[in-house]
């Protein structure tokens, strides 16, 4: 394919209201966790309720079960915080993280739930640190250094990937159209709720841990 026709393609949306499952627009690239490619119409449909018999398919099941949108006054508030190192800067907002324990998982002497504070950025190098921030799929992690902060790793595809029990995981810069303004973190990469339970939809907030959802 020539560059002009990929430049004429409209960029992959994901339109979002208060009423509706989730609206895909001109999407190439859906798979489930384990690389499985699943077919995409000009418009899909994608469950975020939770209860579809087609997952990660919409079936109409939200029209019976309702649909209830909005943001629990509860939920971890979305706030930056950011942790000096040496070497490098990391920023976290506790408010979008999906919980899939990547970074506790990649580099435990950095990423510590048990510890206060929960981020050591000088636990470990640079480069492992860029490394596991990368692999965070919400967008709450991100590192800088001086006045610049880097949040985005030049992801070119855009794709939705399912994950197996847990958010569909957005990657490649697909765009969010919120008919309540809400934006991610990370324009690049998110993490959408998919189990109907999240205290900060559209995000995932990982109460999908605390409700047994299944799927993928
Ligand atoms: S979403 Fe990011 S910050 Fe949250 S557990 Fe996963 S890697 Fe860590
Ligand atoms: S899928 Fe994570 S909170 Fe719903």
């Amino acid at each position: 394919m020539s560059n002009n026709q990929k430049k004429d393609r409209p960029t992959p949306a994901i339109v979002v209201s208060k009423y509706n499952n989730y609206l895909v627009t001109d999407l190439e690239t859906l798979k489930k966790s384990d690389g499985e490619k699943l077919d995409t119409q000009p418009v899909t449909g994608l469950c975020r309720c939770g209860g579809s018999k087609m997952k990660p398919y919409c079936d109409g099941t939200h029209n019976e079960k309702g649909l209830n949108e909005v943001k629990k006054k509860d939920r971890v508030p979305d706030k930056v915080r950011t942790y000096h190192g040496k070497d490098i800067l990391i920023y976290d907002n506790r408010g979008v993280c999906s919980h899939d324990r990547s970074c506790v998982e990649m580099l435990p002497e950095v990423f510590d739930r048990d510890k206060k504070p929960w981020i050591e950025p000088d636990g470990a190098s640079v480069t492992k640190i860029i490394e596991t921030i990368e692999q965070c799929p919400s967008g709450a992690l991100s590192y800088g250094f001086g006045d610049r902060r880097f949040q985005e790793w030049g992801q070119e595809t855009p794709a939705i990937t399912t994950s197996k029990d847990g958010p569909l995981k957005v990657t490649g810069g697909v765009l969010l159209k919120d008919d309540g303004g809400c934006q991610p973190e990370c324009k690049e990469h998110y993490t959408l709720c998919r189990c109907g339970g999240s205290h900060n939809k559209p995000f995932c907030d990982g109460e999908h841990l605390d409700n047994d959802f299944e799927a993928d």
